[in-house]
């Protein structure tokens, strides 16, 4: 069920590689969705001007010009495209040409209603925003092919068209009929017969015994809580379905002759699609990622998106194909970025991998429902400090060109499910305090702290080349993935397994006998019991020569467990498990039975990273550090500035400055240094 990292197909790596030529050839991407049907052409003169100043050299164009290229049903509007690639072309300018199918003209749904999506509550959603489309729908399908189909077959030869980019984050759910069809026959197919599939959800409780798959709708609103094994089932076929619809898009573009890579911008953690499943299909990672200014560690979260996406391309460079300049328009209360923060967030994107830097959007929308979201070049026009910072940050990104390319090596690995995290996050568990996501931020953020390159990988990962591996929270672990565990640490490698993992199957049933089953006889304790803890939490007692956190507390929710062979480095001090063993180390396996506080995890965590360096030694508070290839990236997201020992003789590719044995970051400010011997 579960898709393990695999070998690439011969013709990804074809795909994969022409990314990789085209960042050879036109050095770090820098560019931003642009939308010229929006605007008169006297402006796109001046928006080929302005993006050639700035150093833009590929932009994303046609996300959204549905209904421009095809006012009527079967009408074609080409010309205004032509122009377009044509100027952008003259002015050395690369296209990322999209597949206008995220958002339909409205007469489509005036036409075939079923193509509108219906939500859970059984309302049928409207035209007049976007995205309105049912994955489903066979009339929308064929609609989005016909016009995919003749854009890749007029542009695959345009000399423009560097990227295709289909559809837009991709995902729309859909609960109407269209959506139960396809469900149904999902379902047939996965589980063969009705029988199996009664079985597998085990619908004899609250008698949902069906007597046929007909009988089968998506989990829309009921009396009270849904079978999770339902709800699991259909995020499955939820992401299964739009990765059809991009699929048959992708497919179309390369009959039509396409060499250029093809991809679709992904969400990060984005719970309606499996990023490990869609993977393999995209020539190239690229992923949209909207930290929030607001949000003192939003650094730090974002740093985990840039592994993920890392992570989905198996290492190769990725492309972040949309953030903003400054504020977005769509949170409730909306904070800029600074131009200073705007170039930190990018740098840090280039820092973890990513070979390409892309904004949404190029120029400020003067109207439509995204009119104050900010953009590269803003409503002021480029009299501005926000397109002054554009501009900087293209030179900047000109100078990084030697990092095109180049890898991040990572030693640790923390593993993280998909479809876990959809089983784990439904609804009536001992406590729906424990967030997966939570959780695997707090685990990476240790080690982001410590700057130590780390991957996320899927289960069933092979592990064979991490010293450390890291399970913060995976509710699912299948024999598969439990195997990998058991190998890793028979290897050498050194585990840390968090709490509320391995609890289920995969269809999310719990697996009975002392838990977690599958990882019992690794962790060498098991337990009887999940308990939530009391609101303020639990001390913990550390055994006599352990460091001891000064603070250490458990709270949110514990295991009540007993050691089978592992040692017990610390006991729930109090409350209801008073005594009990909470941190346990196995030989090279440390397992935690509770939420631990900070400190108590950044004291196992040092434990079993003993050996693993980080880019430098102990970055101060809120210098980042990652090692991409030959260059060492410091970003200071932090107020004060971070002064640090470096390699005497690195050279500062931001600046061209030679350092001496100490380098001095300024707040707001990174340094990329390469070494450079003086011979
Ligand atoms: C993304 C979307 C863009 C734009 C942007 C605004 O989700 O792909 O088209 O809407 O958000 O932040």
């Amino acid at each position: 069920m579960i898709t393990g990292a695999r070998a690439p197909r011969t013709t990804e790596l074809a795909q994969g590689d022409a990314f990789a030529r085209l960042c050879a050839d036109r050095g770090l991407l820098f560019g931003g969705d642009y939308n010229p049907e929006q605007w008169p052409r006297e402006v796109w003169q001046e928006d080929v001007a302005l993006m050639e100043r700035a150093g833009v050299t590929f932009v994303t164009v046609g996300v959204f010009s549905w209904s421009t290229l095809e006012p009527e049903p079967g009408a074609r509007e080409w010309a205004w495209l032509d122009e377009v690639l044509d100027l952008l072309h003259g002015h050395g300018i690369a296209v990322d040409l999209a597949t206008p199918t995220a958002s339909p003209p409205p007469w489509l749904g005036i036409l075939h209603p079923e193509t509108l999506p219906v939500d859970r509550d059984g309302v049928r959603l409207a035209a007049g925003s976007r995205n309105q489309f049912a994955p489903s729908a066979r009339a929308y399908r064929d609609a989005a092919l016909r016009i995919a189909t003749d854009l890749a077959e007029r542009y695959a030869a345009h000399p423009a068209v560097r990227m295709w980019h289909v559809g837009n984050e991709f995902g729309q759910v859909d609960y109407g009929d269209e959506a139960a069809r396809a469900f149904r026959a999902w379902l047939r197919e996965k589980y063969g017969s009705i029988a199996a599939l009664n079985e597998a959800w085990d619908t004899r409780v609250w008698s949902q015994g069906y007597r046929d798959f007909d009988d089968i709708v998506p989990p829309r609103r009921a009396p009270y809580l849904l079978n999770p094994a339902q709800t699991l089932d259909f995020h499955r076929f939820t992401s299964d379905e739009l990765r059809e619809c991009f699929r048959e898009q992708r497919d179309a573009i390369r009959r039509a002759g396409a060499t250029q890579p093809i991809t679709t911008n992904l969400m990060g953690f984005f719970p309606l699609v499996d990023g490990w499943s869609w993977a393999g299909d995209l020539d190239v990672i690229a992923d949209d990622q909207y930290p929030d200014p607001a949000v003192p560690d939003s650094p730090q979260k974002v740093a985990l998106v840039q592994d993920l996406a890392r992570s989905l391309g198996q290492g190769r460079p990725w492309l972040l194909m949309e953030q903003a300049a400054s504020a977005v328009s769509w949170r409730p209360h909306n904070l800029p970025k600074s131009p200073a923060r705007m170039r930190l967030d990018s740098l840090q994107a280039i820092a973890r991998g990513a070979d390409g830097v892309c904004f949404f959007q190029w120029r400020q929308a003067r109207a439509g429902a995204e009119r104050f979201h900010s953009a590269m070049l803003p409503h002021a026009g480029a009299d501005t400090d926000a397109f002054r910072g554009v501009e900087r940050l293209g030179a900047d990104l000109a100078r990084l060109r030697p990092v095109v390319g180049s890898r991040v090596d990572a030693r640790v690995a923390i593993l993280f499910d998909w479809q876990g995290w959809w089983a784990g996050s439904e609804p009536a568990r001992p406590t729906m305090r424990h967030d997966t996501i939570e959780q695997l931020e707090r685990w990476h953020g240790a080690l982001w702290r410590r700057g130590i390159a780390t991957d996320i990988v899927p289960p069933g990962a092979d592990l064979s080349r991490y010293e450390v591996v890291l399970v913060s929270h995976s509710y699912v672990i299948e024999d598969d993935a439990a195997d990998r565990l058991r190998r890793a640490a028979a290897a050498g490698a050194r585990l840390v397994i968090g709490p509320f993992s391995g609890v289920a199957d995969a269809h999310g049933a719990i697996l009975t006998g002392r838990s977690p089953v599958p990882l019992r006889d690794l962790i060498g304790a098991s337990g009887e019991e999940w308990v939530g803890l009391p609101d303020d939490g639990v001390a913990l007692s550390f055994r006599p020569g352990e460091p001891v956190p000064t603070t250490a507390r458990a709270s949110i929710l514990a295991e009540r467990l007993r050691t089978d062979g592992a040692e017990v480095l610390a006991t729930f001090a109090e409350g209801e498990l008073a005594g009990r063993p909470a941190v346990t180390r196995n030989d090279r396996v440390w397992y935690l039975a509770a939420v631990v506080s900070e400190d108590v995890l950044a004291a196992v965590l040092d434990a079993a990273l003993a050996g693993v360096s980080g880019a430098v030694p102990d970055p101060p508070q809120g210098l980042e550090a990652v090692r991409r290839g030959d260059a060492l990236f410091l970003l200071n997201h932090g107020d004060a500035a971070a002064d640090i020992e470096v390699p005497s003789g690195s050279e500062d590719l931001l600046t061209g400055q030679r350092t001496s044995r100490r380098a001095t970051v300024a707040p707001g400010e990174a340094m990329v240094l390469i070494e450079r011997r003086t011979t």
